[in-house]
């Protein structure tokens, strides 16, 4: 199959920091740690790891090789490699969760934009933390205006074009982030006090672990590595036949969760030095590191300053390859041009997301899906449904419907040899990865 006139990615490390890119985000440093602390700490971590292993990496893998062997978007992929079926609904679906996800990852990434010019201040103020994202998060109309710069910026990237400007920055920028966290979590280790919230994060508690929490878990994994609906099909369909499949999958895994885990390393010790409540939720990230920053002097209003400038981009990072599987759909199958599919979908997107803003304060009395807000149920629809049940249907394509031999076939292209797929991958891709997912379900609708 010929996909030259598509284009491809310049270099096996470009994909990388790309695909990473997309993975890198709010899930790493501001979900995960807010999800670990609900559920319970170093348990749901370890549940959480052995879906990325046995679930997740495989899943990559085949996303990948599903994108490269059709050359196509989410939903045309399943078009070519299974013509005449319903498999496209498969595509279908992706497409819907990548868009109401996109609406409320956008108010938080604002939150994040926001807190470039606002941290510093705060802190040089003396405010208490939690005070002050409180009464930013409840009002009306700024954090909508922040929601809207921010999906402005996504906007304005995708319909630029990728690869010349995000690209050639996250390859500077995401190591930077790295590096602050660093900075972060040795200030947070050596807080007085900090050795409970290790021990909460890294000393497993099964007791603690709840059905609801490992679907959390598979959700979240799902969610960080932006598995489940057809952003790595959308990615995967840009690289060449020689490009390493296997390896690039494990390298985009392990630093997405090198990376959450580093997140947790920085948060938890500082929650339980500064006396905060571990499941205190969403706004976790945002209380927990000004007040870890406030306490390391003038340099700490610098350095929190430089984390949400970091954690915006890597948002921006994120949420672009969100607004791009939505909008690779419009202009592969719809046929609208780049500009009107981007700026269309933008706008809806942008006014979907408005009620998640509102439903922090103003709206903050309408509860839906076991009590949640408007904003925590979209995400509890969206990662805990919608993904896991797109990747569990992946599987089924892969294992039972399209074959495994030529799934095998296509990974292995260009595989150097240091990682191939095999036997190991068909037996998770058939039975282990559908089958826990599928009984996740089965538990969490309390089936047994
Ligand atoms: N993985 C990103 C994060 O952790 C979010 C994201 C980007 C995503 N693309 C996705 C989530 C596709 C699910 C599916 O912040």
């Amino acid at each position: 199959m010929e996909i030259k006139e598509r284009g491809n990615w310049g270099s096996q490390f470009g994909f990388i920091a790309a695909a990473a890119g997309s993975a890198v985000g709010l899930g790493n440093i501001w979900k995960f740690p807010y999800i670990t602390g609900r559920y319970g700490g170093a348990a749901f971590v370890l549940v959480y790891l052995l879906f990325v292993i046995l679930v997740c990496v495989p899943i990559m893998n085949s996303e990948l090789l599903v994108g490269r062997k059709s050359g196509k978007n989410a939903l045309g992929a399943f078009k070519v490699l299974a013509p005449k079926s319903s498999w496209w609904i498969v595509g279908l679906m992706g497409i819907i969760a990548g868009f109401v996800i996109l609406s409320y990852y956008s108010v938080i990434a604002g939150w994040a934009t926001a807190y470039i010019f606002k941290s510093g201040a705060y802190m040089a103020a003396g405010a208490n933390p939690a005070d002050v994202f409180v009464a930013f998060i409840t009002s009306p109309a700024t954090p909508i205006i922040w929601h809207a710069i921010f999906m402005l910026m996504c906007i304005g990237v995708v319909s630029a074009g990728i690869e010349k400007g995000i690209e050639k920055y996250s390859k500077i920028l995401m190591p930077t982030l790295v590096l602050i966290l660093l900075v972060l979590i040795i200030r947070s280790v050596t807080l007085p006090g900090s050795g409970a919230g290790l021990a909460f994060y890294l000393k497993p508690d099964f007791s603690k672990l709840s059905a609801e929490g490992i679907l959390a878990a598979l959700g979240q994994a799902f969610f960080s590595l932006s598995l489940g609906m057809g952003c790595m099909i959308t990615y995967g369909s840009y690289l060449k036949k020689d490009q390493d499949i296997p390896v690039n999958s494990y390298w985009i895994a392990g630093a997405d969760t090198g990376i959450a885990f580093l997140a947790g390393l920085a948060i938890f010790p500082a929650v339980f030095a500064f006396g905060l409540e571990p499941g205190a939720g969403p706004g976790l990230t945002f209380i927990t590191v000004p007040a870890v920053f406030a306490s390391m002097g003038a340099i700490g209003h610098l350095f929190g300053i430089l984390f949400f400038f970091l954690l915006t981009i890597a948002a921006l990072t994120s949420a672009i390859s969100l607004l791009e599987v939505v909008c690779a759909y419009f202009i592969d199958e719809v046929k609208w041009n780049r500009k009107k599919a981007v700026w269309i979908m933008g706008i809806f997107i942008f006014l979907l997301g408005i009620p998640s803003s509102l439903g922090q304060g103003v709206w903050s009395s309408y509860k839906f899906i076991g009590g949640r807000d408007f904003l925590d149920s979209l995400d509890f629809i969206a990662s805990n449904i919608l993904l896991p049940l797109g990747g569990f249907l992946l599987c089924i394509f892969i294992g039972w419907y399209w074959g495994t031999d030529k799934a095998i076939e296509e990974g292995n292209i260009g595989a150097k040899g240091a990682i191939t797929l095999g036997g190991g991958y068909r037996f998770l891709i058939k039975y282990v990865a559908p089958i826990a997912i599928f009984i996740v379900f089965l538990k969490s609708i309390g089936v047994f």
